[in-house]
């Protein structure tokens, strides 16, 4: 059996030329097994894990792309093209993501998908308070498709392992293949449908330079598997971040703001939590919710950020999973206006700007009857206390003056 692996160029990375300089762009790898002269699986992806590891302190979030050096293992195998067939993809010091496909006369699919990473990549996992590998495995991964087509899912989409999630994104992916290439009737995954309207409306939008001083507002949904919303999000986010710039040779603190229509999200809502990641080249961002249903208010409990900027000496990342931000009551959505400032670790920092979320109990498209922040209300209640003093000073005028022109016009008299 003969592997081969082929690095592929995103489109992203060439339109991304046009913007910046890009770096540490989540790379498409493509990974075929070979069976003799013919191809039986075939896939071009991009992945991104999300796992969660104990430190000496408690848990850290560390997201671990996919990288374009990826290798096809040797476990890979055909199996001759009508029983179980496997794909491995293998890379960094003992890291494999596996899928295991089976069929039968009209479909195929991933029966499971198995992550084993290693806890003892200090480069990877740093502080982890254990070592040594650990294998995490799913059956249910919602991948399938009609034989002799392509799965098809460009929206990225979330598998969860365990303390593990895999997000894919940008996946034509065919196993049992009558042909060297992939077919070119396409199974397009459900998410694909659901996105597609905003696909298209984000394909003709062309990205602006530059990050103005305020984020633009994103729109942000999660949609359980049935299409159904389960998390809405309007938000304009800022990262403020310190790190060590290469070209000066010193720590600098830099604001970037995250570009909306460059950014894919996705996410996975559960019965009392919710987990939004918000996707960008060079930045990602997981933000947790926590329903307390005692007493039916959820909050923001964590967020975690990875950033692979240009000039950076190394990638920042960090995860604080004790937070209580954005609290709101259970049904209503949570609203503010003013800009806030969310503390996550040291050195990091994330502004948000015109805030309306809901994370759980979302009824259809529409935001539950708004709940305002104390800002707003503290906002609010400026111009009403400017109002009050001026019409208060205004009284006082004209009681001086009345009483002004009552004594004066009594002394005329006397007079
Ligand atoms: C592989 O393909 C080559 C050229 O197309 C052919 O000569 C060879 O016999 C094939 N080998 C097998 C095992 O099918
Ligand atoms: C972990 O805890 C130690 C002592 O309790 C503290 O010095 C250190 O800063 C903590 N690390 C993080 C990342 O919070
Ligand atoms: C796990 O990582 C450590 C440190 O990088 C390395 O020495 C070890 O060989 C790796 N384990 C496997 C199974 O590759
Ligand atoms: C798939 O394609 C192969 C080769 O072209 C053909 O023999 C087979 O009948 C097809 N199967 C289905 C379910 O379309
Ligand atoms: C979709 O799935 C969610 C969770 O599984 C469920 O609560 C909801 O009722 C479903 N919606 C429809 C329209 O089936
Ligand atoms: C960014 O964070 C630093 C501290 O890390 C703080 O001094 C600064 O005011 C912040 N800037 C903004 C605009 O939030
Ligand atoms: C960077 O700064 C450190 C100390 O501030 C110094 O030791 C080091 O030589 C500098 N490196 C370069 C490449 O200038
Ligand atoms: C949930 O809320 C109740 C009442 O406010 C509180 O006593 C309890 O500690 C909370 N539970 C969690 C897990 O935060
Ligand atoms: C996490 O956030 C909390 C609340 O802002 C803070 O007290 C704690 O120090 C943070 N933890 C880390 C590791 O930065």
């Amino acid at each position: 059996m003969s592997q081969r692996v082929q690095q592929r160029r995103l489109l992203a990375e060439i339109a991304c030329v046009f913007i910046l300089g890009c770096v540490g762009v989540v790379q498409g790898v493509t990974l075929e097994v070979k069976e003799g002269n013919s191809t039986c699986i075939k896939a071009e992806l991009s992945a991104l894990f999300s796992v969660v590891y104990n430190v000496a302190n408690g848990t850290r979030t560390a997201f671990v792309p996919l990288p374009d050096t990826t290798t096809v293992g040797s476990r890979s195998s055909c199996s001759g093209g009508s029983g179980a067939a496997w794909l491995v993809a293998s890379f960094g010091w003992g890291h494999s993501l596996s899928f295991t496909f089976s069929r039968d006369n009209s479909l195929y699919r991933v029966d499971s998908l198995t992550l084993q990473y290693n806890l003892s990549d200090s480069a990877t996992y740093p502080g982890s308070s254990s070592t040594g590998l650990v294998t995490m495995s799913t059956a249910s991964t919602g991948i399938l498709a009609g034989i002799n087509t392509t799965y098809r899912c460009e929206t990225a989409s979330p598998v969860r392992l365990g303390g593990v999630t895999v997000i894919f994104s940008d996946m034509r992916m065919e196993a049992y293949m009558p042909g060297r290439d992939l077919s070119t009737n396409e199974t397009i995954c459900t998410a694909d449908y659901i996105n597609n309207a905003a696909a298209l409306k984000m394909s003709i939008t062309v990205p602006p330079p530059t990050p103005p001083a305020k984020p633009e507002r994103g729109n942000y949904t999660i949609a359980y598997g049935n299409g159904t919303n389960c998390l809405l999000a309007r938000m304009g986010l800022q990262l403020n971040l310190t790190y060590t710039s290469t070209s000066l040779n010193k720590t600098v603190q830099q604001l970037v703001n995250l570009q909306p229509r460059q950014t894919k999200n996705t996410g996975l809502c559960e019965e009392n939590s919710a987990t939004l990641w918000l996707l960008e080249k060079r930045t990602n961002l997981s933000f947790s919710f926590t329903l307390n249903s005692t007493s039916s208010k959820y909050y923001l409990s964590g967020i975690a950020v990875s950033a692979t900027w240009p000039d950076m000496k190394e990638p920042f990342s960090g995860s604080n999973r004790s937070l209580e931000y954005l609290q709101g009551a259970l049904g209503h959505s949570y609203m503010c206006s003013a800009e806030q400032t969310l503390s996550v670790v040291p050195g990091f920092s994330l502004n948000t700007f015109q805030v309306q979320l809901q994370p759980f109990g979302v009824n259809g498209d529409q935001f539950g009857s708004a709940e305002e922040c104390q800002l707003d209300e503290d906002h609010m209640l400026i111009p009403i206390i400017v109002g009050a003093t001026m019409a208060g000073l205004a009284l006082i005028v004209l009681i001086v003056y009345l009483v002004g022109r009552k004594s004066s016009h009594t002394g005329y008299e006397t007079i």
